[in-house]
């Protein structure tokens, strides 16, 4: 995110911009263009040509830009079902390419870049370290790009709950900069000078986001910024030493280092490269990632077009879902035993909760939709048949009322044979995000063959014939054998006309006896509120317990 918007946009001026990028005579990007080459780059709007119209077939050439392909070196790691991720490395010119590319023909602005990008940052490091234990995160900018990504990431970070606090010591006084500090003073965000500091930074700040040289950077780091290095290296070497572990994220290349050699630290040497615990790499990984050792590797910058993935041979790994970023690089080791989380929520008291357990389920129901928690319908079932043995799996909910709780499956699988021998079941919520469970046993029934007529006819047509095939929880030869009965029925039915619901598939209804609601609370005291019912005056009533966490 960096060569052009840096060189391009930001700087104050030429003066400036030679200290900040011609310090080292090996810099082959630009220590041999003249002035008014470099002028020309930056003022022509559009420095690369298109030759092709339509994107997918897109191919970029430009004076400036060697043709490169397979530029990319790529590394893989297995995600979690074993398949290859692979991603892959550019290097400091290619990083540069592409940046041209982005803001050249395909009409991007530094702002919008710069958005995106410290959006990633953000959500990588919410992704990481909880806003409730790393609230304190102080923000190092450089004087370039990545300094802007940095302030764009903290207003993210505030907007997430954390506390961020800014040290920019060479401030750009372009209007994107300037509107980027005036954003986050107008949020109470304090500034600090590298002066105010702490010694020692883990004193504090529980998180310390290092943004201060991107890709485009050469040279050596001048002051102030050769101290900060050192001041946030002093953490990453040291940590181990200081109770308090202060973790630091840096912004695609970690301070300090060579874009593309990687840390160049070295015992006797004065400057020593950042060693982050998280390093959020940013359109593609820089070469240097390849010596990250931390334990959290993301990638962020979603808005990679096929076209440029394509002329520079990049490996992209899929971003899940609508996630800013992606992790890549093994995830890290996790010692089971030490996970853990503090549950704060509010207080669910006997005075708070419904008299009726039903309706107390659907407020609490409401809220786990209202927070879009991902199918909160999903319930863990569990059956015992007559052997005695339980089993447990998930079923979706797919309606409830003052009768009880509905869900559909197959009348010859497992659970229904285990149903068939011993009616009694219970359910299970765990919405976690809002640290809620609701357990719920009762005896369950079969529901009309109408009502499973109606719902079996409300599924996509797809569902229809699965629930068909599927003989479920029967063991199958190989894969191929269900796919083939899928096919031959889909073949059947594609002249539209009804699906008939097998007699197999039909819906079950638990009646419930008891419930209870359980809600998180620090040091493990949790809230927990059953209702039984009783009979009380020869009438069946809801009876609310309060029971030990
Ligand atoms: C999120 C999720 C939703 C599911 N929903 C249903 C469902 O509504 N009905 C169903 O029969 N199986 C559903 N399943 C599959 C079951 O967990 C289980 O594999 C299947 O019902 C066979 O269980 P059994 O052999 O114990 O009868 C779901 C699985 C998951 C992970």
């Amino acid at each position: 995110m960096q060569a052009v918007r840096s060189r391009a946009r930001t700087m104050p001026s030429t003066r400036f911009l030679s200290r900040l990028f011609f310090t080292s005579p090996s810099s082959p990007s630009f220590s041999s263009h003249s002035q008014s080459h470099l002028q020309f780059l930056f003022s022509s709007p559009s420095p690369v040509k298109l030759h092709a119209s339509s994107l997918n077939s897109i191919r970029f050439s430009s004076p400036f830009l060697s043709s490169r392909r397979g530029v990319a070196s790529s590394s893989s790691r297995m995600d979690a079902s074993g398949h290859q991720i692979e991603a892959s490395y550019i290097g400091q010119q290619a990083a540069k390419e592409i940046d041209e590319i982005l803001m050249g023909p395909l009409g991007f602005s530094v702002d919008q870049l710069m958005e995106l990008a410290g959006l990633s940052v953000a959500a990588a490091i919410a992704e990481v370290y909880k806003p409730s234990e790393n609230r304190k995160v102080l923000v190092i900018c450089g004087p370039g790009n990545n300094g802007g990504d940095g302030l764009v990431a903290a207003r993210h970070l505030y907007h997430f709950g954390y506390q961020p606090v800014i040290c920019y010591p060479k401030r750009s006084s372009s209007p994107l900069f300037s509107g980027l500090v005036t954003q986050l003073k107008s949020l109470e965000i304090s500034f600090v000078s590298e002066e105010e500091l702490p010694p020692l930074l883990s004193d504090e700040y529980d998180l310390v986001v290092d943004a201060m040289f991107g890709f485009s950077f050469r040279g050596t780091p001048r002051e102030p910024f050769a101290y900060l290095i050192r001041a946030v290296s002093a953490l990453t070497y040291a940590n181990t030493q200081h109770k308090k572990e202060t973790k630091v994220v840096s912004i695609d290349i970690p301070s300090g280092w060579d874009v593309e050699l990687g840390d160049p630290a070295q015992e006797d040497s004065d400057v020593r490269g950042i060693r982050p615990h998280m390093l959020v790499s940013l359109t593609a990984p820089k070469l240097c990632a390849k010596k990250f050792t931390g334990p959290h590797h993301f990638l962020g910058g979603r808005f990679v077009p096929p076209a440029i993935v394509k002329q520079f041979n990049l490996k992209i790994p899929p971003y899940p879902g609508s996630s800013m970023c992606v992790r890549i690089g093994k995830p890290p080791s996790v010692d089971i035993s030490a996970i853990r989380e503090n549950y704060v929520s509010p207080e669910l008291t006997e005075s708070k909760v419904s008299a009726d357990p039903f309706d107390q389920f659907k407020i609490w129901f409401d809220e786990a939709l209202a927070a879009g928690l991902r199918e909160p319908n999903a319930l863990a079932l569990s059956t015992v048949g007559k052997d005695g043995k339980p089993s447990s799996r998930i079923v979706l909910l797919k309606g409830f009322d003052k009768q009880g709780f509905v869900w559909y499956t197959n009348y010859g699988s497992r659970k229904a044979r285990e149903l068939s021998e011993n009616p009694h079941a219970s359910i299970l919520f765990h919405w976690n995000e809002l640290n809620r469970e609701v357990r719920i046993e009762g005896t369950v029934t079969k529901v009309s063959e109408e009502e499973s007529e109606k719902y079996f006819h409300s599924r996509p047509r797809g569902s229809q014939l699965g629930a068909i095939v599927s003989k479920q929880s029967t063991v199958l030869p190989d894969r191929s054998a269900i796919y083939n009965a899928y096919k031959e029925l889909e073949q059947k039915y594609c002249n539209g006309t009804e699906i008939p619901k097998p007699e197999y598939w039909g819906g079950y209804r638990l009646t419930p006896t008891l419930f209870e609601f359980w809600q998180g609370q620090p040091s493990r005291l949790h809230d927990r509120l059953q209702y039984t019912l009783r009979e009380v005056e020869g009438k069946q009533a809801w009876l609310i317990e309060r029971l030990s966490p």
